[in-house]
């Protein structure tokens, strides 16, 4: 196949006209699977993942990357991640039994969270989960409790917070100490002698994380100055830290423009092991964007084209239910046609969904080759945070999710079906 290679990488080209994603014709997917449709390059998931472990190695043997669930659950993606070695974030029960489903050991799982319950911790204790990310001194007040329950031991690492902005979007910056994540040094402190003292105990870490789709690497290392200063605080009063965990957050680019601006993960690792207290201390990341993101298209189709006073609408049968990041954080996405490149000389677009809310909108005077009923459109970089916030608003059925690998397809989710939306409920 031969074709340019387009924004956001080498894994998308146009042949003929056509957008292409891993190889493979995106209308020829709408068509038979119909739309709105997540579709996702493993290859390109894979050779991140492969990337990042890659720079981790660099610093020591021991470092390593835990996927964020929260950005991609998909069973298939967490498989594919997970034999490239990557262990996984989780935030909740759910997300801790949906890696068990994909067949992960627990062992290879960090339970990250704020406002972990007493049934996700107990879930946590019963399977052996890696380490827990402690946020409260009631977590360890459950964790105490459910591990004397069982009579066993657990790796825990203190999440501090640095109070550090991450010059992100306000709804996705959780490293100040206005935010409810994590707990202050000097509470830390508190905590950790606690946990010294309980033998089922083992401070192994020092966590933070503070915020999503940062561009600023300076954001990390002042994070990283104090997640250190903390550690060896907790090494002097002889904690046996062997790891720091540094979070995720990396940003991706969303449009052409940036991509000269995103930083790489080599970048971002020299920045974040600027917080290892020694060399030999494990650096853990838990990337969910970077991995993803860029590897994703949703697949629309335009159900009609409507003159309003000032604009012109391409209502789309995917909106906020699909893809609710244009609504939350007002989320740039670059959309194409699949079958027809943007000109200079095109008209621009409100790409709105369905949904009877304003805010159900996905592009915003989006430039695209004139449109018609039955065009199909192509939402980039939709990897990370897409289908896992889809919703049923509207009732609404939550889309089918394929898979691209070495060029062929595998559907990995079914399209919900209408019916199971109200199985649970009584009359
Ligand atoms: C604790 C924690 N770790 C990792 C992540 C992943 O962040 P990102 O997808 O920006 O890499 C998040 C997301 O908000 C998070 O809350």
């Amino acid at each position: 196949m031969t074709g340019e290679a387009l924004f956001p990488g080498p894994h998308f080209s146009r042949v003929n006209g056509d957008l292409h994603l891993g190889g493979v014709k995106l209308s020829d997917l709408a068509e038979k699977y119909g739309t709105p449709l997540y579709v996702y390059d493993f290859d390109r998931i894979r050779s991140r993942a492969r990337h990042l472990a890659k720079e981790l190695h660099a610093v020591n043997e021991r470092s390593r990357a835990f996927f964020a669930v929260k950005a991609l659950s998909n069973l298939s993606a967490l498989k594919a991640l997970h034999s490239e070695g990557l262990g996984m974030d989780v935030v909740s029960g759910g997300e801790i039994e949906r890696c068990l489903a994909t067949g992960i050991n627990a062992r290879d799982i960090v339970f990250s969270g704020v406002a972990k319950s007493r049934d996700e911790i107990s879930l946590g204790v019963r399977v052996g989960i890696g380490c827990f990310n402690i946020e409260s001194p009631h977590e360890v007040d459950l964790l105490i409790a459910s591990l004397g329950q069982a009579g066993k031991k657990a790796r825990v690492a203190l999440r501090i917070n640095p109070d550090v902005d991450g010059k992100t979007h306000e709804k996705i910056n959780t490293g100040l100490a206005e935010t409810k994540f994590g707990l202050n040094p000097t509470l830390a402190m508190t905590v950790a002698r606690k946990i010294l003292q309980h033998p089922c105990l083992i401070l192994s870490g020092v966590s933070s994380h503070i915020g999503s789709q940062i561009f600023d690497l300076q954001t990390f290392r002042d994070a990283g100055h104090e997640v250190r200063e903390f550690a060896k605080n907790l090494l002097e009063l002889g904690a046996p830290i062997d790891h720091i965990d540094m979070g995720g957050g990396l940003g991706v680019a969303h449009r052409p423009g940036e991509l000269d601006n995103a930083p790489t993960f080599k970048a971002w690792v020299d920045a974040v092991k600027t917080s290892l207290p020694n060399r030999d201390t494990a650096l853990h990341l838990e990337p969910g964007r970077s991995i993803v993101a860029d590897s994703g298209v949703l697949l629309t189709r335009v159900i009609e084209v409507k003159s309003g006073d000032s604009k012109k609408f391409a209502l789309v049968d995917a909106g906020m239910t699909e893809l609710l990041r244009p609504a939350l954080y007002d989320a740039y996405h670059r959309i194409e046609h699949v079958a027809r490149e943007t000109t200079d000389n095109d008209q621009r677009y409100d790409v709105v969904g369905p949904v009877c809310e304003t805010s159900c909108w996905l592009g915003e005077d989006e430039p695209l080759p004139g449109l018609s009923s039955g065009d199909v459109l192509a939402i980039l970089t939709s990897g990370a945070y897409g289908m896992t916030m889809a919703s049923n608003y509207n009732t609404r059925a939550k889309p089918a999710e394929l898979a691209i690998e070495q060029s062929s397809v595998r559907l990995i989710r079914k399209q919900e079906t209408l019916s199971s939306l109200w199985e649970l409920e009584r009359f």
